[in-house]
C-alpha cells in the first residue's frame, strides 16, 4: 500500500563532472515501476542535476532549507521557493549532520519543515538517537521530542505530505546499520506516534530507514513491515550500488 522511496543524500561530495556520470548512469537503469527515487544534490548541483534528470522518472531534493520564507536578507540561505523555482520536489529536514555540526534545535527544523511545505516541498525529516542516547535507553524519549516539535507546529494533517527518515546517528557513515529489528522497533514507534492522532496518515506514512545502507543489507532492511525504502548516503554516490539498493526496495 506504501509505495517504497529510496533518497540519495549525496552530502558534499561531487563535482560537476562526476555529477553528470552518476546521473546518466542512474538515468540508463531501469528501477521499474515500483519504487520512487529520489536524488539530493549539494545545493550548488541542482539545478544542473535537475536539467538531466528532467526526462526521468527520478526525483530531485534539497538537503536542506531555510526556515524564512523570503525573499529577504539571509545571506548563505536558500528559500524553498528558490529551490521549488530550480526543479526540487523534496527536501531534507533535521539531518543529524545539520542538527549536530549546525546547532539546529528541533524548533528550527520544525520551521524548516513547514517553510518547506508552504512552496509544495514534500520534506524528508530526519530523526534519530546518537549512541549515547540509544546506551541510555531513551531512544524512544528522542525521536517522540524530535516528532513532537514539528506535530505541535505542523499538526498531523502535515504529516500527509511528509516522509520521516529514522537515521540512527550512531549508524551514518560507520558501515555499522541498525540491525533490521532495531530499525523496525523505531520506525514502528515513529508510525505509532502518528497514528495515535490520526490513524489513516500514520497507516500512510513513508518511513524510510538511513545509517549505512548498502546493496548488502537493503534487502533485509527493507523487508521489515514499517520499512518503506531508504536515505542513502556513501552507497548512492556508487550508481551500481545504488541502483541495487533501489532494486531492492522496488
Ligand atoms: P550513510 O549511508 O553514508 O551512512 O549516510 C546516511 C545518511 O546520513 C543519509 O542521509
Amino acid at each position: 500500500m506504501r509505495r517504497p522511496l529510496v533518497a540519495g543524500n549525496w552530502k558534499m561530495f561531487g563535482s560537476r563532472a562526476e555529477n553528470a556520470k552518476l546521473v546518466d548512469e542512474l538515468v540508463q537503469a531501469s528501477f521499474g515501476g515500483g519504487v520512487d527515487v529520489v536524488v539530493c544534490p549539494p545545493c550548488a548541483y541542482l539545478w544542473e542535476v535537475g536539467r538531466q534528470l528532467k526526462d526521468s522518472r527520478i526525483g530531485l531534493g534539497a538537503q536542506d532549507v531555510c526556515a524564512e520564507a523570503g525573499p529577504g536578507a539571509f545571506t548563505g540561505e536558500v528559500s524553498a521557493a528558490m529551490l521549488k523555482d530550480v526543479g526540487c520536489g523534496y527536501a531534507i529536514v533535521g539531518h543529524s549532520e545539520r542538527r549536530a555540526l549546525y546547532r539546529e534545535d528541533d524548533a528550527l527544523v520544525a520551521r524548516k519543515f513547514v517553510a518547506a511545505q508552504a512552496q509544495g516541498l514534500v520534506p524528508i525529516l530526519c530523526v534519530g538517537e546518537t549512541l549515547d542516547e540509544r546506551e541510555k535507553g531513551v531512544t524512544s524519549a528522542v525521536v517522540a521530542r524530535q516528532l513532537d516539535a514539528v506535530l505541535g507546529l505542523a499538526g498531523v494533517a502535515a504529516f500527509a505530505r511528509a516522509i520521516v527518515a529514522y537515521e540512527p546517528v550512531w549508524a551514518i557513515g560507520t558501515g555499522k546499520n541498525a540491525t533490521p529489528d532495531q530499525a523496525q522497533d523505531v520506525h514502528a514507534f515513529v508510525r505509532g506516534r502518528i497514528a495515535d492522532r490520526d490513524a489513516t496518515i500514520g497507516a500512510g506514512l513513508r518511513v524510510l530507514y538511513g545509517g549505512s545502507v548498502k546493496a548488502a543489507n537493503a534487502a533485509e532492511l527493507f523487508a521489515m513491515a514499517d520499512v518503506d525504502g531508504g536515505l542513502v548516503g556513501g552507497a548512492s554516490l556508487k550508481s551500481e550500488e545504488f541502483v541495487r539498493i533501489c532494486a531492492a526496495a522496488a
